[in-house]
Order: C-alpha cells, then structure tokens, then sequence
C-alpha cells in the first residue's frame, strides 16, 4: 500500500527482525487487559497489524491463552503473554505504544461515570507503571470515563516527572466510526469515502459529532442530523441495552483501537499528515482536555 511505501522511504534501515522489508522499523505494543472483551480482538487485530515487531499482552488473569491463540497467527509480530503485577514491568519495557482497555465495562442504566471508582484505581496503577517502565511511550486510554482517566494519567505522569502532552490520547475513535457510519446510511454515500470530525468528550452530549463539516456532502435535512448526532452521542448506550447486562461494545472498540494505534505508529514511523480526533490537552476551549483533530508532531 502507499502508506507502507511511505514508511519504508522514511523509516532508518537497521533493527528489523524476521520480517521481509528490512526497512521498517521494530515496535513494540503493549495492551493492558488484553484477557477482555475488548482487550482479546483488540490483540488479534494488532497481531495483523505489519507495523508491528512486538505485541505484549497483559492482563490479571488469563493471557497465557490469549496469547498462545493469537501467536499462531503467521504475521510479523512476535507475541508474549504476562499475567499479574508480577510481570507487568516486563510487559511494559520498551513499548513504543501502550493500549489501556483494562477495567469494568457498563451495564444498562450505567453512566461512563458510574465507572469511575473501579477504573480510576486500575488506571492509576498501570499509568505508575508506565511511567516506571517505559516512559516515552504514546499511551492510547480506552478504559472509561475517558473524561476522567485521561486527566487522572495526566496527574500521574506529572507527579512521575515523565508527562508529555502529546503522548497520551483518550481514543475516542469509536464515537467518529459510529458518525461515519450512520451519516453514511442516512446520506446514501459510500462509507469507505466518509469522514465526520468529532469533538468535545466521549460521554453523552460531550460527544459532538461535527455533520456539517462531512465529507462527501450531503444535504441532510436538521432533523436527520439532529437524529444523527443524538445516535452518535447514545451508541455506546445502544449496545449496552443491545447486550442486555453482558457489557458495552467490545468488537467495534477494538476496530476504533486498533485504527488509532495504527496512526500512532505511522506518526512514529515519520508517515506525514497523520490526523485523527482524540481527547488531548488542549487549547481549543477553557477546557483543560477536549477531543479535537491532531494531527501528529513529532
Ligand atoms: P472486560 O471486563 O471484558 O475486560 C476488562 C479486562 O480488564 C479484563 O480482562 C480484566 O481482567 C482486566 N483488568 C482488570 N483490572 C486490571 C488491571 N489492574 N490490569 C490489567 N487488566 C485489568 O471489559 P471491556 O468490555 O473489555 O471494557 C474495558 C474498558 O473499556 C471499560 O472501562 C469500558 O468502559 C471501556 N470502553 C471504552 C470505549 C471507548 O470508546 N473508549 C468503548 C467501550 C468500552
């Protein structure tokens, strides 16, 4: 692909290993409660991603065979299972780019916030450890509230003397693939051509998905957008009703992850005009943290 190419033009020849093009650099990823619903299709789809040399998968509990089962995949990377606080160091070393989807999903009538005093722990925890362990990591957090976790890993960092404001993302990718897909369905265009900025938060009416700025255009009329935003806004609630006390959405959530760790990889890689929206220290508004496009600075 173009984007591959790209990386190969750009990327310094030395380092890779066992992989066909020489000139693609290693990197290790890192996926922290990689046993869950998200965590186990969220490392399948990074074991296919070829940017990929490492994959760590992490959890406190059964990625021995999580990590058996996606090792046998015949692709580039090279898989290692670590279970409990014990091994989460050796987990973290090196990693070029950590994915947190670790903590407890909701059940219906559940509010992300509801979520706070398990995942806020949880997240404390593994941020000291990625701090301990590999500090100049881009640390992608999906566990919930993303409202809250994102600022509470930025305290953690700040306290460890290792934040960097732009390497740590809240992934609000799935809030933009939800308003990608239901604009297209609504304006009768094709998905694959569709992009819809979304900005603000990732709870509820926080979620502020930008239709008037779509692309292909479409002449919707207020209502349709109206109804566009208010099923963006309430997605995730609508597969939290849809699996009825299972938990929230893990499929499409690893599609989201997996898309926002390939575009940190290609920023790190040297791939140019990498943009996607994410919940970032920010200036845009008197807000301290606001998911808006940002593009990739090295
Ligand atoms: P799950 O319960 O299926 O999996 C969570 C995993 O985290 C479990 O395997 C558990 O053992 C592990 N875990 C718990 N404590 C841990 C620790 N200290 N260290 C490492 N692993 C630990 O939950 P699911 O469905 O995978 O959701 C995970 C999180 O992602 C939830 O907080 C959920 O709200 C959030 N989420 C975020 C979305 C977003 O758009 N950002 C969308 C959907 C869910």
């Amino acid at each position: 692909s173009s984007v591959l190419r790209s990386v190969k033009t750009l990327a310094k020849p030395a380092g890779a290993r066992g992989y066909s093009s020489e000139s693609v650099p290693d990197r290790k990823v890192a996926v922290l409660g990689a046993a869950g619903g998200i965590g186990q299709p969220l490392a399948l789809l990074m074991k296919l991603n070829p940017l990929v040399s490492r994959l760590a998968l992490y959890d406190i509990a059964n990625t021995p065979g999580v990590a058996a089962d996606v090792g046998h995949i015949n692709t580039r990377s090279e898989v290692a299972g670590y279970m409990g606080n014990d091994q989460l160091g050796q987990a973290l070393e090196d990693s070029d780019v950590v994915i947190i989807p670790a903590g407890v999903p909701r059940k219906p009538g559940m509010t992300r916030d509801d979520l706070f005093n398990i995942n806020a722990g949880i997240v404390k925890d593994l941020c000291s450890a990625i701090a301990k362990y590999c500090p100049n990591a881009i640390v992608n957090m999906i566990s919930n509230p993303v409202n809250s976790t994102v600022p509470i890993a930025a305290e953690v960092f700040k306290k460890a003397g290792t934040y960097n404001e732009k390497k740590l993302f809240g992934v609000t990718t799935l809030d933009v693939v939800r308003a990608k897909t239901f604009y297209a369905g609504k304006a009768n265009v094709n998905v694959a051509e569709v992009n819809v900025p979304v900005v603000g938060g990732h709870a509820g009416i926080t979620i502020l998905p930008l239709f008037s700025q779509a692309t292909p255009k479409a002449n919707l009329a207020d209502e349709d957008i109206k109804a566009l935003t208010k099923r963006t806004q309430d997605g995730g609630t609508e597969v939290v009703e849809a699996k009825a006390g299972k938990g929230s959405a893990t499929l499409s959530m690893a599609y989201a992850g997996a898309i926002f760790a390939d575009a940190c990889l290609k920023g790190l890689n040297g791939v140019p005009d990498v943009v996607e929206c994410s919940f970032v220290q920010s200036t845009v508004t008197e807000l301290p943290f606001f998911a808006s496009k940002r593009a990739w600075k090295n």
